[in-house]
């Protein structure tokens, strides 16, 4: 395959000072020309904090629960990557093509380089401003995407973060693993800054229709936070589809369904043998990883770098 071999391990460009894998910054320029659609629901997240699991669920409520029709694709085919683009493979624009509304979309983009056309609707974010968040559910704005954005807590994102570094091709070289989590605390891997990234989203659902999701609530309790989901975006199940879907998107279920862990990819791309992309899919994963010197090291950071932030994490369950 002559696709990936001049994309093996090359360095992050800056865009507007944020570090991107070289093919996904040149995807920005065409992707300003991407019209969003008033039904497209956008599922935001860092890298390595659940996207591919709420993706499954996002796809399992718009088909009620017919696995079937889950199957007709693989996840990365039925929910576009918006700013993906890699040799030999459709990148997120073409995808999207093909894809019928309503539409999921996936995306792990800071607010700076997502497409303006996603978040341009001031007039209905003043008017969202001012109402509590169960009036958001019921106003339903027509003309405004909806956003689903799942964030996990950032000692496991690191670690899960490395491994991916390693099995997916179009990284740099992660190094060894004390210097990568240096890389993650200064904000120098690909999609930078973990802790501007969740600071920023959060604070966009005061304005904004966003479900701001946690990977850890999802991994206490998938029912109740699926059934968040289903209130945000408006629809509603029979309980026992409910449980199917909670079912079908364990992480057992999801890393023996090729249609969810990414094996259907050439291995140029991802290289399952050095890691599973699904991994461990746990909380608290971080503790078999960091030694005694690095937590310390890292509390000390974070605290500084969430400081007056009223996001909470739990690093374990
Ligand atoms: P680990 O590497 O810690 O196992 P993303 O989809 O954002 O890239 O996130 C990938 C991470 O989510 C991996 O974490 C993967 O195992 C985990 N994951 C994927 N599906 C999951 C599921 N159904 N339940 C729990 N974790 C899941």
């Amino acid at each position: 395959m002559e696709l990936i071999q001049d994309g093996l391990h090359q360095r992050l460009e800056y865009v507007k000072g944020v570090p991107l894998i070289k093919y996904f910054a040149e995807a920005l320029g065409p992707l300003e020309s991407f019209q969003a659609r008033p039904d497209d629901l956008l599922i935001s997240t860092y890298p390595k904090s659940g996207t591919t699991w709420v993706s499954q669920i996002l796809d399992m409520i718009y088909q009620n629960g017919d696995l079937d029709k889950c199957h007709r694709a693989p996840i990365f085919m039925r929910v576009p990557f918006l700013e993906f683009k890699a040799p030999g493979v459709p990148s997120g624009l073409e995808t999207l093509k093909d894809t019928p509304a309503p539409r999921l979309l996936k995306t792990h983009l800071p607010l700076a380089l997502v497409p303006q056309t996603l978040l341009d609707q001031k007039v209905k974010f003043q008017l969202l401003r001012r109402l509590r968040w169960e009036d958001h559910l019921s106003l339903r704005v027509q003309d405004c995407s909806e956003v689903v954005y799942v964030a996990r807590n950032a000692k496991d994102v690191a670690v899960s973060y490395h491994h991916f570094y390693q099995m997916a091709k179009v990284h740099p070289d992660p190094g060894t693993w004390d210097s990568f989590l240096e890389k993650f605390m200064a904000g120098e891997v690909c999609y930078g800054s973990w802790y501007q990234h969740v600071r920023e989203w959060w604070e966009l659902s005061c304005t904004h229709p966003v479900l701001y999701l946690f990977y850890e609530d999802m991994k206490e309790n998938p029912k109740r936070e699926i059934q968040k989901i289903l209130e945000f975006v408006g629809r509603s199940l029979p309980e026992d589809t409910l449980d199917f879907i909670v079912q079908h998107t364990s992480f057992k279920e999801m890393k023996k369904n090729p249609m969810t862990n990414y094996s259907t990819l050439p291995k140029e791309l991802m290289d399952h043998s050095i890691s599973p992309f699904m991994r461990k899919g746990t909380a608290g994963d971080w503790k078999t990883t960091f030694t005694v010197a690095q937590n310390e090291r890292f509390d000390a950071d974070y605290e500084e770098k969430m400081a007056g932030c009223s996001l909470s994490f739990r690093s374990q369950l």
